[in-house]
C-alpha cells in the first residue's frame, strides 16, 4: 500500500533579533503612559502589570503534564530592551512634557527618567481638525494633497527604517469624527485616487496606515476610527504582508461588559437594560464631548452586547434590552475615568435583579499593556509564515472593543473566548496541541 506523502515540515518563524522601532502616532495620555512604562521595566523600576506577553503563561499539553511555561519564553517575541520608540503629534512637546501634561504617572516616576524621555520628540503630523473638532494643533505637516502627505510619512517611515530591524505602527491618537465606509474605501485604487483628490472620506488615521501598510508595516489601532476597517487596507495588508487587527483598545467599561454579558448567557439570565455612564477629565474626554467623535466612540461601545447576547437566538432573554452608554467630559477627575454600570437582569419566572458596578480605573494604565502586547503581537506575526499574509489578526480581538473580522464572520467579543483563541493561535504556530478542554481522556 502506498504511503501517504509526508506533510512538508512548517515553515519557520523568523527569529526577533535585532531592534523593533515602534511607530506611535499621537503621543498623548495613553502613548507616554506605555513608553515610559517600558523604560521603567527596563531599568527594574516596575512590573509590566497587565501585559500578557510579559507575565502571562500558556499551558501546553495535558493538565497532568505540568507544562506552562511563560508566553514570552515560549514564542519568539521581542524583548523590551530592543524596543525604539518615535512617533508623531500635533504638538512639539517631547515625552517627558507630553506625559507630565497628562498626569497619569506620577512626578517622581517620571524624573527618574526623563532624559530618556526628553529624548522622544515628536515629528510633525499629518492632521485636519475638521477630523477631530477640539483640537488645533500647530506641528502640523504641510501637503498639496493626502498623497503628499502620505509620502511624507513613507519617506520618514523608511528614514526610521535605516535605525533598527523591524517596525510596527501603533495609532494612540484621538478619536476622530464618525465616518462610514464609502466607495472611496472599497479598493487600493479608489483609495490612491481619493489620496490624489484630497477625497473628504480619507481621515488623517486612513492616510498614516495607508503609508504603513504600503511600506509592510504593521498597524495596530488603539481609537475607534474607522482606520483600517476597509476592503482597501485589508488588500493592502495581504498584499504587503502587514498584519492588522480591529480596534480600539478594550480596557475599562468594555472589559467589564465582555466579561458580564458571556456569565449571564451562560446561564440563561434575562437582561432588560443596561445603562453605562462614564466621567473622565484627560484630552481623550474632551475629544469625545465632541458629538461627532463622540459617535465613532458610541458605535464601537455599543455594539458588543448584541453580538455576545445574540437577541435573536434568545429572543425571550434579550430581545428588548435598552443599552445605553454616555460619556461626560468632567476634568477634575483627569486620567482617572469613574464607569458605573446599571445592569437590570431577570430570572427564574421573570423576576427581575439589580448589578450596579462602579469601576474607579486608570484609563492610560489599562491601555498601556494592551498598545505594548498587540506591537509585540503583531511584530510576531509579520514573522510568522501562516500569519504575516492573512491581513486581519483575529486573534488579537482579545485587546479590542471592535475586533475586526473576514466579511461576513460576526467578531468574538466574549473575553475569555477571545483569550482561548489567542492561546490557541500561539500553540498552532509553535507546533503544539489545540486546548479544547474536552478533559475526557483523563477518565479513558
Ligand atoms: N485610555 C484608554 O483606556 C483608551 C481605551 C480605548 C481607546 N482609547 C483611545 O486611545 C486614544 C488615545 O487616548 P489618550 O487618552 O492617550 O488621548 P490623548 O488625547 O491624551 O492623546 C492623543 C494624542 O494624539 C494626538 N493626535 C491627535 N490627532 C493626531 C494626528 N492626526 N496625528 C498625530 N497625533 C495626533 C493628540 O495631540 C494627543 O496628544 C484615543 O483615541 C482614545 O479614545 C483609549
Amino acid at each position: 500500500m502506498a504511503t501517504e506523502p509526508q506533510t512538508a515540515a512548517k515553515e519557520k518563524i523568523v527569529p526577533a533579533t535585532g531592534k523593533l522601532g515602534v511607530m506611535v502616532v499621537g503621543l498623548g495620555a495613553v502613548a507616554t503612559t506605555f513608553i515610559a512604562g517600558v523604560e521603567a521595566v527596563r531599568r527594574g523600576h516596575a512590573l509590566p502589570i497587565g501585559s500578557l506577553t510579559q507575565m502571562g503563561t500558556i499551558r501546553l499539553g495535558k493538565r497532568t503534564d505540568n507544562r506552562s511555561p511563560l508566553v514570552r519564553e515560549f514564542i519568539p517575541l521581542a524583548g523590551l530592551n530592543d524596543l525604539v520608540f518615535t512617533g508623531w503629534d500635533i504638538f512639539e512637546d517631547n515625552v517627558y512634557e507630553s506625559a507630565a501634561h497628562a498626569k497619569v504617572l506620577e512626578k517622581e516616576t517620571l524624573e527618574q527618567l526623563k532624559p530618556y524621555l526628553e529624548s522622544i520628540k515628536p515629528l510633525p503630523a499629518v492632521f485636519d481638525q475638521h477630523y477631530v473638532k477640539r483640537l488645533n494643533g500647530t506641528h502640523v505637516k504641510k501637503g498639496k494633497s493626502k498623497r503628499d502627505l502620505a509620502n511624507q510619512l513613507i519617506e520618514e517611515i523608511r528614514a526610521f527604517k535605516k535605525t533598527v530591524d523591524r517596525v510596527v505602527m501603533i495609532w494612540c491618537g484621538s478619536t476622530e469624527i464618525f465616518i462610514e465606509p464609502g466607495a472611496v474605501h472599497q479598493s487600493v485604487e479608489t483609495f490612491e485616487k481619493g489620496l490624489d483628490s484630497n477625497d473628504a472620506g480619507i481621515a488623517p488615521s486612513q492616510i498614516y496606515a495607508y503609508a504603513a501598510l504600503s511600506e509592510g508595516v504593521p498597524f495596530a489601532n488603539g481609537a475607534p476610527n474607522l482606520t483600517v476597517d476597509i476592503p482597501a487596507m485589508i488588500d493592502l495588508s495581504k498584499k504587503n504582508s502587514a498584519p492588522i487587527c480591529g480596534k480600539d483598545f478594550k480596557t475599562g467599561q468594555t472589559f467589564m461588559k465582555t466579561v458580564l454579558a458571556p456569565a449571564f448567557k451562560a446561564r440563561l439570565l434575562g437582561v432588560a437594560g443596561w445603562y453605562s455612564t462614564n466621567i473622565l477629565g484627560n484630552r481623550d474626554g474632551e475629544v469625545l464631548d465632541d458629538p461627532e467623535s463622540f459617535k465613532t466612540k458610541e458605535e464601537s461601545k455599543l455594539g458588543v452586547l448584541d453580538y455576545i447576547l445574540q437577541p435573536d437566538l434568545y429572543p425571550d432573554l434579550y430581545k428588548n434590552i435598552y443599552h445605553k452608554v454616555r460619556i461626560n467630559y468632567y476634568p477634575p477627575r483627569g486620567d482617572n475615568k469613574e464607569g458605573w454600570d446599571n445592569i437590570d437582569i431577570f430570572g427564574w419566572l421573570g423576576y427581575p435583579m439589580q448589578i450596579k458596578v462602579d469601576f474607579l480605573c486608570r484609563d492610560s494604565i489599562l491601555a498601556a499593556p494592551i498598545a505594548l502586547d498587540l506591537v509585540l503581537f503583531l511584530d510576531l506575526a509579520k514573522r510568522t509564515p501562516e500569519l504575516k499574509s492573512i491581513g486581519i489578526q483575529e486573534w488579537l480581538s482579545f485587546y479590542l472593543k471592535s475586533p475586526q473580522t473576514a466579511p461576513g464572520l460576526y467578531p468574538e467579543h466574549d473575553l475569555f473566548i477571545q483569550s482561548m483563541k489567542l492561546k490557541n493561535t500561539l500553540r498552532h504556530i509553535m507546533g503544539e496541541d489545540l486546548i479544547t478542554h474536552l478533559g475526557l481522556e483523563y477518565y479513558d
